[in-house]
């Protein structure tokens, strides 16, 4: 095992919906070293399981700059319980090669979710890592970060995604 390939957008897997962990199991801890290592490839800031093809609510993250191990978060079921304020920042997403727009997002949330070790965490997240949080549980939803654009930025992008599609068929 090892490094996972991401799918990329216009694969229909990246638009269900995730299922909850029901056991977190030694296939499960293997899959989840795979996504950390898949991550820091890209590299990237998070990931989602259903990224690399697993309907699963599984996301990894580190929103440190040098990966530190020490900012390294993995979540199991996670759940944004509290939101508030509102920020504009550029987002990208490994399945949406070469674009980068700015999202609007909240400015901190409370996400509640269980650790590899099945300890129940609550983590607060402020600034980047509340992007993250976000990005990533939207991922489990099948939803992508195009999809908060308006109306207006969409049309506007639609030529590129479009051909984004073609690219992945
Ligand atoms: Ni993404």
């Amino acid at each position: 095992m090892g490094k996972l390939p991401v799918l990329l957008y216009g694969s229909p897997i990246l638009r269900q919906k995730s299922l909850p962990v029901q056991t977190i199991d030694g296939g499960l801890q293997t899959f989840i070293d795979d996504m950390i290592e898949t991550m820091y490839a890209a590299p990237g800031v998070g990931l989602a399981a259903p990224q690399v093809g697993r309907l699963s609510r599984v996301i990894v993250l580190n929103p440190s700059e040098k990966q530190d191990p020490e900012s390294l978060m993995v979540l199991i079921n996670p759940e944004i319980v509290q939101a508030e304020g509102e920020i504009m920042a550029e987002e990208g997403c490994l399945c949406i090669p070469d674009l980068r727009e700015p999202v609007t997002r909240y400015e901190r949330v409370l996400v509640k979710g269980y650790d590899r070790n099945e300890r129940e965490v609550e983590v607060e997240g402020k600034g980047l890592l509340a992007r993250i949080f976000q990005h990533e549980v939207d991922h489990l939803e099948g939803l992508l970060f195009v999809d908060r654009l308006s109306t207006a930025k969409r049309d506007i992008l639609r030529k590129r995604l479009k051909k984004l599609l073609t690219e992945s068929r």
